[in-house]
């Protein structure tokens, strides 16, 4: 049969008419699971740019912080306790951090972080009668110079704090790795 014939017979109604059509239920599945889609990125977006923000943030570098009068420090390290400002991608927090300040021989004062760098505990000065003008930890018996250099256990010198004097005053800022030894 011609095409032009098949025309004529679907328009008298011999041949069914197919054309493609969407069925109820077709068509409310389909906005539905549209308007869920929208409504939940709508939803979880923010929440992902909530959690994943502050990750993506620049690390800032610490402020300075003043801790102590210069005329105060001596040879023999003491240790000084300041609260830092800490923005930990979401979480703000003002920590108590603690600084071993002394001078050298040429009077360059500089600041030690006295976390020990064996598994973390604690170093104090003279902290062993055994271990005399050293920093001592009293969890494994490392030792450490008036520098910082690891004299037994830990494997790495004790961190430095960048330092400098203003108007007569020591502040002490950014954690990094010794320069002294
Ligand atoms: S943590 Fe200091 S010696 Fe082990």
């Amino acid at each position: 049969m011609s095409e032009h014939k098949k025309q004529d017979a679907q328009h008298q109604g011999e041949f069914p008419v197919r054309r493609r059509e969407m069925s109820r239920r077709q068509f409310l599945s389909y906005t539905l699971g549209g308007a869920g889609a929208f409504m939940g990125a709508g939803m979880i977006v923010p929440m992902l740019r909530f959690a994943v923000d502050p990750v993506l943030q620049p690390k800032v570098e610490a402020a300075w912080v003043k801790v102590v009068e210069a005329a105060k420090i001596t040879e023999v390290p003491t240790s000084f306790k300041f609260k830092v400002h800490q923005v930990d991608g979401w979480y703000e927090s003002e920590p108590e951090l603690e600084a071993w300040i002394s001078k050298d021989k040429e009077g360059n004062i500089f600041a030690l972080n006295p976390t020990c760098k064996h598994l973390g505990c604690t170093v104090n000065w003279n902290g062993s009668p055994e271990f005399k003008d050293q920093y001592y930890c009293p969890c494994h018996g490392a030792h450490y110079t008036a520098d910082g250099k690891s004299l037994a256990v830990a494997p790495a010198p004790l961190d430095q704090y960048d330092l400098k004097v203003e108007n007569g005053f020591v502040y002490v800022g950014q954690l990094g790795p010794n320069k002294r030894v």
